[in-house]
């Protein structure tokens, strides 16, 4: 298998993109593949989440894709065997801008990607349908969608699936859903049950069985910049992660 690109996408904030990325990176890691994490988002959530300080950083993502620096002068290593992430600051921003006026400005991260070894790569999108998304939708092979187990969850869906069919029909034919992951479920509520029969019915075939429990352990762990695994492993959330990624593995190596 050459290295499966995946994107994390909802331009909806807060449904957990950033912590599925994170912690299913970690754990695919922890099975032994090599991982990179591109934190594509200028809030840099995900590379504050690993503990990297962004005011020391010498190269970010901005760096790969707005000068062509190469990959693995701007990667880091983390202190987790086999996974690097690509970090980013609020410099990122500024690529937004720029890219847009740019020579193949959609295609920005797919060049920055295109000789890397990784088993799997991981890119953490922003909340947002915006040129940065769209340049992680044509690097990716496949996209993965948390949805929040909330009342409005499938609300602004339909737009996302409509940037996806325009990435297909045009620059990333082979672009597919891998699957939907239910976050912040609280098994207490029918909503969280009836959200994820709605969800269902939506997105036949495609929802993890893995569900993500709204869990206090994963808020905490990235203010100690820590992925769930190597916070409390043994919490609900840090299962739940666990058991989501070789569900992943599973549908990208079949
Ligand atoms: N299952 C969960 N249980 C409890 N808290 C969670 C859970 N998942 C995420 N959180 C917390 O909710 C907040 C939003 O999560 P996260 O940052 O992963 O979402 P996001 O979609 O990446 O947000 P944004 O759109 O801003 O990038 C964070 O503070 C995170 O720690
Ligand atoms: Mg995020």
């Amino acid at each position: 298998m050459a290295g499966a690109v995946i994107a994390v996408t909802n331009q909806k904030g807060g449904v957990g993109k950033t912590t599925t990325a994170v912690n299913v990176a970690f754990y695919i890691a922890k099975q032994g593949k090599n991982v990179l994490l591109v934190d594509f988002d200028p809030q840099g959530n995900a590379t504050s989440g690993l503990g990297i300080n962004k005011q020391e950083l010498n190269r970010t993502v901005l760096d790969a894709v707005q000068d062509g620096m190469p990959l693995a002068e701007c990667i880091i290593h983390t202190k987790y065997k086999r996974l690097d992430i690509l970090p980013a600051t609020p410099h990122l921003a500024n690529a937004e801008v720029e890219l847009a006026k740019a020579q193949q400005r959609f295609t920005r991260l797919k060049t920055t990607l295109q000789n890397h070894t990784y088993d799997y790569v991981i890119i953490d999108c922003p909340p947002s349908l915006s040129l940065l998304t769209v340049n992680g939708l044509i690097a990716a092979h496949y996209i993965l969608l948390p949805v929040q187990a909330e009342f409005y969850a499938l609300e602004g869906l339909g737009q996302l699936l409509e940037t996806m069919q325009l990435v297909r029909k045009g620059l990333n034919p082979t672009l597919e859903l891998l699957g939907v992951v239910l976050t912040m479920v609280d098994s207490r509520t029918t909503l969280s049950a009836q959200v994820h029969e709605e969800v269902k019915k939506h997105f036949p075939g495609k929802v993890f069985t893995s569900v993500v429990p709204r869990n206090v352990r994963l808020a905490e762990a990235p203010s100690h910049g820590l992925p769930v695994g190597a916070y409390d492993r043994w919490s609900k959330g840090a299962r739940a992660y666990k058991s989501l990624t070789k569900e992943v593995m599973r549908r990208v190596e079949g």
